[in-house]
């Protein structure tokens, strides 16, 4: 069985994601515009909503066709195979994104797309009523450029739910943006890693997940655990392996700091609710400017305040500042910095080695990248990959 599966994220990480996907031996990964395309069966449908650490959902795309009248809408969402995934006592809600089409009002694309689907699976099913008593199958339109793309929401909830990360402090980072930050930060169990800013523990929390290969889905349920097209054994298969991979051994150099007594608190809730205490990753008080560091070769991924949420922006430039007087005692250390602030690297004063355009929500950020030198143990050639860093 090939379904058109669709792992979506924020714009801007659609390369991590597809990273991810060829990590888990998925070749064929297509990106664009915050979706990546990619063909598998249960198999890989289960392996995506369990691994993949930088997406958003894992959709089951069940087609495409042309809808700037609500009659090409209708028959074009009629003529899917829905009975092929939806059995006949499922329950399917609809929901709608439109952008830049002739159809416009929200409310009628979703009642239309129903109706139709309501039709489908009554002539299917010879049936004049639809129980909808089980299983769920969300589906969602995507109408863009008056092309209808219609699909099934495999995940459920927002993979950015692993299940640790159940108290908010003020601005917390995503999981999956967390998670990508570090992942495109190339940095390895071997080596320290810091957040100086960690607030609720994200970035921290998501370093230990990756490098202690823990799937950041085994926590949790995906809708389409009772979807029979998928079936059991693919998700009990999904979840085997993932129990197998998770590295119970490795003890990790993970810090996170930050001035606020109450948000480490969380950190440590945190922590602890992700099973991953006692494993090397420690949260401590500590201003920004009292931050000092001895190790070598370490990775700092942090996401300071931007001050357009939480601080006034000339605190948020204050900090910057701070933060580049520490980063210029590590010489050895690589460093990433995501901030919305357009004048980050002047109040930062290091030199930016490389920078990339990301979306925090809605807030255009950019990473600024300080990239140090490789480990010596990496300098002399042993795993010859330079990019670690
Ligand atoms: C944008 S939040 C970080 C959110 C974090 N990534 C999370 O997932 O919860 C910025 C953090 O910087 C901290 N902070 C502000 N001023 C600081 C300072 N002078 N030194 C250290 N931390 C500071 C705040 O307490 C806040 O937790």
């Amino acid at each position: 069985m090939s379904l058109h599966l669709v792992a979506t994220c924020a714009l801007g990480l659609e390369a991590v994601v597809s990273r991810e996907l060829t990590n888990l031996g998925i070749s064929d990964a297509r990106a664009e515009n915050g979706q990546v395309h990619f063909q598998g069966g249960p198999e890989e449908l289960c392996r995506a909503n369990m691994w993949l650490r930088a997406a958003d959902r894992v959709w089951l795309r069940l087609g495409e066709f042309p809808a700037a009248t609500f009659e090409e809408l209708f028959q074009g969402t009629k003529a899917l195979p829905w009975a092929e995934v939806l059995p006949r006592e499922a329950r399917f809600p609809v929901d709608a994104h439109v952008h830049a089409s002739l159809l416009t009002s929200l409310p009628a694309v979703q009642r239309t797309v129903k109706k139709a689907v309501v039709e489908c699976l009554q002539q299917r099913y010879q049936t004049a009523w639809l129980e909808e008593t089980g299983p769920t199958f969300p589906i969602r339109a995507f109408l863009v450029r008056d092309r209808c793309a219609l699909m099934l929401d495999t995940s459920g909830s927002g993979l950015h739910r692993r299940g640790y990360h159940t108290m908010n402090a003020p601005a917390p980072l995503r999981e999956t943006l967390a998670a990508a930050l570090v992942l495109l930060s190339y940095w390895r169990a071997d080596r320290p890693l810091v957040d100086p800013f960690c607030g609720s523990g994200t970035i921290p929390i998501e370093a230990a997940m990756i490098a202690l290969r823990r799937a950041p889905g085994l926590q949790r349920a995906f809708a389409a655990e009772s979807w029979p097209l998928v079936g059991r054994k693919a998700w009990q298969e999904a979840r085997r392996e993932a129990d197998e991979a998770f590295d119970r051994e490795t003890t990790l150099q993970i810090l996170g700091s930050d001035v606020d007594p109450e948000v480490l608190a969380l950190a440590r809730i945190h922590l602890r609710q992700s099973g991953l205490e006692g494993r090397g990753i420690h949260f401590q008080r500590q201003d920004i400017a009292d931050f000092h560091e001895d190790r070598e070769y370490g990775v700092l991924v942090t996401n300071p305040p931007y001050g357009e949420r939480m601080l006034e922006r000339r605190q948020a430039e204050d900090l910057y500042a701070t933060l580049g007087r520490v980063v210029a005692d590590l010489p050895t250390w690589s460093v990433y910095v995501l901030s919305s602030h357009p004048d980050f690297a002047r109040h930062f004063r290091r030199s930016i080695s490389r920078r990339r355009k990301l979306y925090n929500g809605m807030i255009p950020c950019t990473l600024h990248q300080v990239l140090g030198p490789p480990p010596p143990r990496e300098k002399m050639g042993v795993d010859g990959n330079h990019e670690n860093r």
